[in-house]
């Protein structure tokens, strides 16, 4: 054997060698770990971690190692029959120093989130979702420049989101829904791709938000202000800003069969729909699974042929007048929409010619508009009333653009 090939297989023998034995400093941070953490009766999560066996990196569940240095640390087992941990996140965390991934699966860990996960600045991923988490977000997540994906919804976390999370270099997924987080909604510089801060209490308006989204969930806040800016989010592929105070017109450009998921309900958007599809568009019609949720808005003028093919359309509970387009009928007969939600409008027609038979599959409400329609809706929601037509003096006051009362 010549030398080089031997001090080459000695420092193989080296680097190998302390990988058998998990750093003392891990070994210490794990039993502090497991101190404060129990399983819920029916959970068998920590029966794994027996500190008398000679290395935890080959035999405790939900730890793996990389060079003796604990890389991964999953707490719980994430099976849904099971109930998770009790108890609370130690700071000890902190002092797997080669951490890259953090997970809590579901269960009923309370206390806060322990701001000396910080100093971990190797970790990537951060999921610590559907637990009983408390108090803010540390601000020390801002020294976390190489997180990726950042988790910490449906728990109690109160607080403003921390303006330099949203400015992490790397961070592409953050989701937060589900907490008590309040203030207003910070600027995103990264090249994020999905943001989910639905269920919360933010305020103020609309930021500008990263050209990458493809995902964004804001609804259930209480967010002011005009849609501006969402014209030139070609990417998204999911919008929902519903049950907000949103006001001013939908976007144009918003109308886009890739964005097949668009919920705007229940917010205060008025203006009309935009008679044909505007800007670069890779397909000219919705397909199935399209959802576009437009309902109990301020929405005025005519319904637009741009929706016809939408799987699932919901625009009632809205200003809307006129005739039906044949082309919304051509789809209900079709199949290609299942769902259309037309109720307390103000439309006088529907064309259809009589006879004519829905498939059974089709979910149609016409309810409380200016026409007796020719078809008889079928699944309309409890909400939609027993009466058929408005009455006539709704109707006529309406022609005379006298909405005002
Ligand atoms: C974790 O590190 C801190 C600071 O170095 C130290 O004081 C603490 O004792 C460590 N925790 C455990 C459980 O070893
Ligand atoms: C929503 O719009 C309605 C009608 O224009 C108005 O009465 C109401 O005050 C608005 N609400 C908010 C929160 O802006």
């Amino acid at each position: 054997m010549s030398p080089r090939l031997s001090l080459l297989s000695l420092l193989l023998h080296i680097a190998i060698l302390p990988s058998l034995q998990l750093n003392p400093v891990d070994l210490a941070a794990l039993a502090d770990i497991k101190s404060t953490l129990t399983d819920i009766p029916g959970s068998d999560f920590f029966s794994s971690w027996d500190f008398t066996v000679p290395d935890p990196c080959f035999s405790f569940t939900g730890v793996t190692c990389t060079l003796s240095r604990v890389s991964t640390l999953t707490l719980g087992t994430g099976l849904s029959d099971t109930p998770g941990l009790a108890g609370s996140l130690s700071p000890s965390i902190a002092n797997l120093t080669s951490l890259t991934q953090l997970i809590l699966f579901p269960g009923l860990v309370t206390g806060p989130i322990p701001p000396q996960l910080g100093r971990l600045t190797n970790l990537r991923v951060i999921s610590l979702t559907n637990n009983r988490l408390t108090g803010t977000i540390p601000t020390s997540f801002r020294s976390l420049k190489r997180l990726h994906t950042l988790d910490l919804s449906f728990n109690q976390l109160i607080g403003q989101i921390p303006p330099s999370l949203t400015t992490l270099p790397e961070l592409k997924v953050l989701i937060l829904a589900d907490n008590s987080l309040s203030g207003e909604l910070p600027v995103v510089s990264t090249q994020l791709l999905h943001l989910d801060t639905k269920k919360n209490k933010l305020t103020g308006p609309l930021r500008s938000l990263p050209l990458t989204l493809r995902y964004v969930a804001l609804a259930e806040n209480s967010l002011t202000g005009p849609l501006n800016g969402l014209e030139s989010h070609s990417e998204l592929v999911y919008l929902d800003l519903s049950m907000n105070q949103f006001n001013g017109p939908i976007p144009p450009q918003l109308f886009n069969p890739s964005l097949s998921s668009m919920f705007l309900q229940r917010n205060n958007l008025s203006g009309g729909l935009p008679p044909k599809f505007v800007g670069p568009t890779s397909s000219k019609t919705y397909g199935g699974g399209s959802v576009v949720d437009l309902s109990h808005n301020y929405l005025t003028g005519e319904l637009s042929t741009v929706l016809a093919g939408v799987e699932s359309l919901f625009l009632n509970n809205n200003l809307l007048v006129g005739v039906v387009p044949e082309e919304y009928i051509e789809s209900l007969f079709n199949g290609a929409t299942k769902t259309l939600y037309l109720q307390h409008n103000y439309l006088s027609e529907f064309p259809s010619k009589p006879g004519l038979v829905l498939p059974d599959t089709v979910s149609l409400c016409l309810t409380y508009n200016c026409m007796v329609p020719s078809v008889r809706s079928t699944y309309c929601p409890a909400s939609a009333g027993g009466q058929i037509s408005r009455p006539s003096s709704q109707c006529s006051r309406f022609k005379n653009q006298n909405l005002i009362d």
